[in-house]
C-alpha cells in the first residue's frame, strides 16, 4: 500500500516551488480545490492514469478520508496538501504548471460580512492566471447560482481568462457527495468554466516570485534573552496579517526559542522562530523542526523579531516593537 507521507505533501518540507509532476507521469497536472471526502479526485485519476492529480483541502478530517480512499483505489497518481488553498495557489506552485483547476460545490460564505473566506475571494483571477497554463481552465460547479455568476463576473473581467461555458445541470461523468445532496433536494447545478488565454501583451506573465532567504543576521547586543522577554504579548502586522510574540525558551549558551502566533486573512499558526548567538552577531531564523508555512505574516514576524534585536543592539537596550493594529 503506498505510504501516507507519499500521498499527504507537506509543502515546507519540499523544494521550493513545489514539484507539481511529482508521479513522473507525462500527462497533465490538475488541482481539485476543497476535495471534501476526495471521490471525485480519486475518480478523475482513476479514469486518467497517466496524468497527476492534486488536491487542496482545509479539513483534516477530510484530508485522512481522501488518503484512505487513494490507498484502497491503489492509485500512484493522486497528491493531497491539507491547507487553504488561496496560500497554495499564491505561494507553492511554478507559474503556468497546472492544466487545469477543479473547484466543486466551494463554501459559498452568503453573508456578507464572511464573503472574504470565500475561496474567491481576493485575487484569485490573479492567482488562476498565473497558476494554469495557456490553454488550461478553471472549472466551478455550485448549487448557488449567484455564487456562480459572482465568480463569472470577477473573472471576466481579468484579460488572460476568457469565459467557456455557463451550463445548468450539465452531465456529469461523476458525482460528489454535495452535489448529490444538492440534487436530492431538487436543486439546479450551475457549471462555470473559463480558460487561460496564451501570452498576450495585455497578458504577459507575472514575473517568477523569488524564494525570500527565511533568516537574517543582526549585530550582536547586550542581551538577546532579556530583548526576547520583552516582546512577550507584543506582535505587529496591519490588516489581515498580524503576529504576535508568545514565551521564550532560552537554553544558557546563547540558543533561543521564541513561540509567535500569526494570523493571515484569518489563517492561523503557531510556530517558533530561533535566535542564535554567534561571536560577532545573532542569527534569527526558522528552525527545521518549526516549519510554518511561509505566509506574509510568517516573514513579517521573522522581520520584525531581527529589526527589534537591531536596535536593541543600536541603543544598548531593547527595541520597541509597534503593537498589532
Ligand atoms: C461544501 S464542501 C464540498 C466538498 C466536495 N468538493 C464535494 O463536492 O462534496 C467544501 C469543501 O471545501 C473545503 N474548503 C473551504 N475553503 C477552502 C480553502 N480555502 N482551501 C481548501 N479547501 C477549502 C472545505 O473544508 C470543504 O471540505
Amino acid at each position: 500500500m503506498r505510504p501516507i507521507e507519499d500521498i499527504l505533501i507537506l509543502p515546507e518540507r519540499e523544494p521550493w516551488p513545489l514539484l507539481l509532476r511529482k508521479s513522473g507521469k507525462a500527462g497533465g497536472v490538475f488541482l481539485e480545490i476543497g476535495f471534501g471526502n476526495g471521490e471525485y479526485l480519486v475518480h478523475l485519476a482513476g479514469k486518467r492514469p497517466g496524468e497527476t492529480f492534486w488536491g487542496a483541502e482545509m479539513s483534516r478530517a477530510c484530508v485522512l478520508r481522501a488518503m484512505k480512499r487513494v490507498q484502497q483505489a491503489g492509485l500512484d497518481n493522486v497528491f493531497l496538501l491539507c491547507g487553504d488553498a488561496r496560500f497554495f495557489l499564491a505561494e507553492c506552485f511554478e507559474q503556468g504548471a497546472l492544466d487545469g483547476i477543479y473547484m466543486n460545490f466551494p463554501c459559498p460564505w452568503p453573508k456578507r460580512r464572511h464573503s472574504k473566506r470565500r475561496v474567491s475571494a481576493g485575487g484569485f483571477a490573479d492567482e488562476l492566471a498565473r497558476n494554469l497554463k495557456p490553454g488550461g481552465f478553471f472549472e466551478l460547479v455550485t448549487d448557488e447560482e449567484w455564487y456562480g455568476r459572482e465568480v463569472e463576473l470577477a473573472l471576466s473581467d481579468h484579460p488572460a481568462l476568457v469565459k467557456e461555458r455557463w451550463a445548468v445541470n450539465p452531465p456529469r461523468s461523476a458525482t460528489t457527495k454535495y452535489e448529490r445532496r444538492w440534487k436530492a433536494l431538487g436543486k439546479d447545478i450551475y457549471l462555470f468554466r473559463t480558460i487561460r488565454r496564451g501570452w498576450c501583451p495585455d497578458c504577459e506573465p507575472p514575473t517568477p516570485k523569488e524564494e525570500e532567504p527565511m533568516h537574517e543576521v543582526v549585530p550582536r547586543g547586550d542581551s538577546a534573552a532579556d530583548a526576547l522577554r520583552a516582546l512577550y504579548g507584543q506582535g505587529g502586522g496591519s490588516g489581515e496579517t498580524i503576529w504576535i510574540y508568545k514565551k521564550t525558551f532560552s537554553s544558557g549558551d546563547g540558543l533561543h526559542l521564541i513561540e509567535v502566533v500569526t494570523s493571515d486573512d484569518g489563517f492561523e499558526q503557531k510556530f517558533f522562530l530561533q535566535v542564535v548567538e554567534r561571536a560577532s552577531n545573532c542569527l534569527v531564523k526558522i528552525p527545521p523542526h518549526s516549519v510554518p508555512f511561509r505566509t506574509k505574516s510568517v516573514k513579517g514576524a521573522l522581520r520584525a523579531l531581527a529589526d527589534h534585536l537591531k536596535s536593541g543592539a543600536s541603543s544598548g537596550g531593547d527595541g520597541a516593537v509597534e503593537p498589532p493594529a
